[in-house]
């Protein structure tokens, strides 16, 4: 394969919730590209390690809800790997509850990993790449600009990743570059419940998306300018820009 095919060769990118979906295959994509990745889970040990298989790279395990699980993993995945220069935030967590009943249980258990974790993550990789330079990418959501009524902790965990994007981008420049892509409607499973169903269906592309449309456009913001900070990409085939 020639160099330009893999542009990221050499590089060391930690992917946090990366056995399964989403996180699978941008470590699999990151893996084509050159990179050593670092897939790190909580509880899907076997899926990671496939993963780490699949992308010729290794799995960690941690709980993100856990302070100092975080900068352990960091440690172990630099000791392992190398000096990191990739990190993706990946981890998230999805439930669903009406705002009446939503509890305090409810809302830390979104909040903890979508945007306690993600900001303390974001800080551990700065921390490491502040000398060399690196490059961050944040999940966030159409969630975090579109109010579902039955998601709002969700929601705002996700329009606080936005903000951290543009924070973060700004703080850590100009060694570190920091973005964010934004799903819409991403598809694993082989039935569509009738919600999914109607979103696809008022999606302009006419399509779910999937994780290769995800990890494409992560691995843009690696591969791409490095004048490019701050930036929420919408990856949902047009959905966001419907009245
Ligand atoms: N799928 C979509 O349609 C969609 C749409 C918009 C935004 N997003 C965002 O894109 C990202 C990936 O989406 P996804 O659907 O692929 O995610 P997912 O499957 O819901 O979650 C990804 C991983 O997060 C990990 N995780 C959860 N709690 C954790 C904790 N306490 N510590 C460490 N890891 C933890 C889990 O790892 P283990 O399995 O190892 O426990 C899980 O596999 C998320 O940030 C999500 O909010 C997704």
């Amino acid at each position: 394969m020639k160099v330009a095919d893999r542009p990221l060769e050499g590089k060391v990118a930690l992917v946090t919730g990366a056995a399964c979906r989403i996180g699978r295959s941008v470590s699999l994509r990151l893996g084509r590209l050159g990179a050593r990745v670092a897939v790190h889970y909580k509880t899907s040990a076997a899926e990671a390690f496939e993963t780490a298989e699949l992308c010729g790279g290794k799995s960690f395990q941690a709980d993100l809800e856990d302070f100092s699980a975080i900068g352990q993993l960091f440690e172990e995945v630099e000791s392992s790997l190398g000096p990191l220069d990739l990190f993706v935030n990946n981890a998230g967590r999805y439930r669903e509850v009406d705002i009446l009943k939503v509890t305090e249980e409810d809302w830390d258990f979104i909040h903890n990993v979508n945007l306690k974790a993600a900001f303390f993550c974001c800080q551990e990789a700065a921390k490491r790449m502040r000398d060399r330079g690196g490059r961050i990418v944040i999940l966030s959501s159409l969630g975090a600009t579109r109010p579902w009524t039955q998601h709002a902790p969700y929601c705002a965990s996700k329009a606080g990743v936005a903000m951290l994007t543009r924070v973060l981008a700004k703080g850590l420049a100009p060694k570190i570059t920091v973005n964010s892509v934004a799903p819409g409607v991403i598809h694993f499973e082989n039935d569509m419940s009738p919600h999914v169903e109607h979103l696809v269906a008022v999606t302009p592309m006419r399509r779910p998306g999937c994780g290769e449309d995800i990890a494409e456009a992560v691995c843009g913001f690696f591969t791409g300018s490095s004048f490019i900070t701050g930036q929420i990409l919408a990856v949902d085939g047009g959905l966001s820009q419907r009245a």
